[in-house]
């Protein structure tokens, strides 16, 4: 915690949007009356045909529903493109820096929507509808917008599944959602390194079923030699050859699926997250343009990968719907220099940056002078997300990055929430190192203890959220009780955010991370169940048990409790053997910190795992064990003590 204020910068004051007065008033008219409000801001997207419903949602128990311009017709694509045309064809859309610092290009606006048009047909020839789900598995390359808004041109609905998972992991989310249609490249190119895509979707098809895919459309990146199976397989730029630059965007309804997203949760595989169009673009859009205050002419680069939700709303579609630059990198912040995000943004002039507390860690690391010997006379706006942000790494990033010119918005949300719900407004909000302070425009945040009685004033508990806000996910895909189990029962009839967070005196939030069974390793999300089942996979391995712990750079690293098979020698060799198996199972970011062998797990006398001892264990709190007394085998503490791993 940090009692450091620092208030709006006053040429801030003068050139935001919007000021402290105005947000208060916002604020207030946002949550007194959504329907006028939202009623007026759903219309900074263009709709074929006008809604005249706007808010229709329910929290209760057994009938969550939440619907937003449900009458209304649009199409996202058509949002994020066609409308800018004749404004804005010759501007950049996308700003494109690859792997290599030699290797950059711009694509303006016309050449978004000729690209988009092109391979919404390629989809169109296949078969692709409305409805149909299609599976993007690809780096960071202008291909991957151009899938995901081809997809929203035909309305098709998406599944991005990050480049870093596994085949198996990439098997589970085709699988899941039934998606006919992959999307990837040969490989994938990060720090240098090639990323076997293409092969991974092959083990990935092998393992569902040869007749599960039909179609596996395939970029060529690196130029690498892939396997195609004839009849299924086929290269872009020879399926680009065939078909026009013109495709006419879906009509869709506000409520229909544009996209889902996996995420991981407390209990089982991880859930598809999904959003739908009406909704998702308003707030996206609408919180792009406010939070990071985009103005004509800045050049905002959001480090995020499309893979997680960041990057569909902070990379692709906030920007986009506002006709804004967005610039997108296929690197890594350490390659071939650490100073090569400050690179980047003198090479590009940009102003807004938006980057992860994890990556801020890192490369606080290696000092000042990575960091000094740049520029950045372009940035004016700094901005974090992911997890929360200590406030040495705020002050760091404040003073050595923005040179104390640039205020942080430290945006707090969730794949879930669609967008950002609590955050400064750079104008508007005096900053608190390592607070995200205050609920955007229509969000109703509360802090409730574990009954669920309702906290005021300065407090610290669980938050929730009270009261629907139109970025908000809809269902899981496929399982709606689920999606009322996770989030609605807990505290029934208010939304429940795995998250814990203070509240101070001036009403600021201070998230102080999940209080689920969900670890949060550099700002990726990670079911603790998943590399669990992961670990028990192994025929060495009788039980296991993960907790997260305290780690200097990833916020929190992965520790994991593993009881052998009967006769099994705990050894060196096994232990990297069984992070080299996780990494192979779910991919490279559910990697084991630590594993610590433990011939017993603290159980309860119903054989329930007491994860609230492991997790003590792995944060050296040795002395606040709390009550032991109800173990089966209260003996087994001593021995977990007695070999705690240690070597961060
Ligand atoms: C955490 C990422 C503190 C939080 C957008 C949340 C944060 C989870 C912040 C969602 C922040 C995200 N301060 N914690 N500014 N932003 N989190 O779904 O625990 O990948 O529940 O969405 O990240 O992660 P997800």
């Amino acid at each position: 915690m940090s009692d450091k204020i620092y208030d709006v910068p006053s040429a801030w004051a003068e050139r935001a949007y919007v000021d402290d007065a105005r947000y208060q008033a916002m604020y207030a008219a946002s949550v007194e009356d959504p329907n006028t409000f939202w009623g007026e801001h759903g219309k900074r997207i263009d709709w074929f045909q006008p809604y005249t419903k706007v808010k229709n949602t329910s929290f209760d128990p057994g009938h969550v529903s939440i619907k937003w311009f449900e009458d209304g017709i649009t199409n996202v694509a058509y949002n994020c493109i066609d409308r800018h045309l004749e404004a804005r064809g010759d501007q950049p859309a996308i700003i494109w820096e690859g792997d290599s610092p030699d290797e950059s290009k711009v694509i303006t606006y016309r050449e978004l929507s000729s690209e988009v048009n092109k391979l919404a047909n390629i989809l169109r020839n296949r078969g692709v509808e409305k409805g149909d789900r299609v599976t993007i598995y690809l780096p960071m390359i202008p291909e991957a917008a151009y899938a995901m808004l081809a997809c929203a041109r035909l309305g098709a609905i998406h599944s991005i599944v990050f480049g870093g998972f596994s085949p198996d992991s990439l098997a589970g989310r085709v699988s899941d959602c039934g998606s006919k249609v992959i999307i990837t490249a040969d490989e994938g190119l990060r720090g240098g390194r090639k990323v076997p895509l293409k092969a991974n979707v092959d083990a990935a098809i092998n393992q569902i079923g040869d007749d599960s895919v039909d179609h596996v459309i395939v970029v060529r990146r690196t130029g690498g030699k892939v396997d195609m199976v004839p009849g299924r397989d086929v290269y872009y730029d020879e399926a680009a050859e065939q078909v026009t630059d013109e495709c006419p965007p879906a009509h869709m309804s506000a409520e229909d699926p544009l996209f889902i997203l996996y995420t991981s949760g407390s209990t089982g595989k991880p859930k598809g997250v999904l959003h739908t169009t009406g909704g998702y673009l308003v707030y996206a859009s609408m919180t792009h343009q406010y939070i990071f205050d985009y103005h004509d002419g800045d050049v905002y680069w959001c480090t995020a990968d499309v893979g997680w939700v960041t990057g569909h709303s902070y990379i692709v579609y906030g920007p986009l719907a506002n006709g804004a630059t967005t610039l997108m990198f296929e690197g890594v912040p350490n390659y071939p220099t650490t100073s090569r995000f400050w690179e980047v943004i003198d090479k590009h002039k940009v102003t807004i940056f938006y980057t992860a507390p994890t990556a801020i860690r890192s490369l606080m690391q290696g000092g000042e002078e990575p960091v000094k010997k740049t520029s950045r006379a372009s940035l004016r706006l700094l901005g974090s997300v992911g997890e929360p942000i200590n406030p040495e790494a705020w002050e760091w990033y404040h003073r050595v990055v923005g040179d104390e010119r640039c205020p942080i918005v430290d945006t707090w949300w969730q794949t879930e929430t669609g967008g950002i719900l609590i955050t400064p407004l750079p104008g508007a909000t005096r900053l608190k190192p390592g607070s995200a302070t205050r609920p955007f425009f229509g969000v109703l945040p509360e802090v409730v203890d574990a009954e669920g009685k309702v906290l005021t004033g300065a407090c610290e508990g669980n938050l929730v959220i009270a009261d629907s806000w139109p970025g908000q996910m809809r269902t899981v895909y496929g399982d709606h009780e689920r999606f009322e189990q996770t989030y609605f029962s807990t505290y029934p009839g208010k939304y429940f955010t795995g998250d814990g967070c203070r509240r101070d005196e001036d009403g600021y939030y201070w998230i102080t991370g999940r209080v689920d069974d969900v670890i949060n390793v550099s700002g990726h999300r990670m079911g603790t169940a998943e590399v669990e089942s992961a670990l028990v996979a192994h025929p060495k391995v009788s039980e296991a048990a993960v907790v997260g712990f305290p780690h200097d750079i990833k916020g929190q690293g992965i520790y994991a409790y593993v009881t052998l098979m009967d006769g099994v020698e705990p050894t060196e060799e096994l232990r990297k053997e069984l992070v080299g198996w996780v990494r192979r199972e779910i991919g490279p970011i559910a990697s084991p910190d630590l594993i610590q062998f433990a011939p017993g797990l603290p159980k309860t006398r119903s054989g329930k795992i007491m994860r609230r001892i492991l997790r003590k264990i792995a944060e050296d709190q040795f002395e606040s064990l709390g009550d032991t007394s109800t173990l089966a085998d209260p003996g087994v503490v001593e021995d977990l003590i007695n070999n705690r791993q240690n070597k961060r």
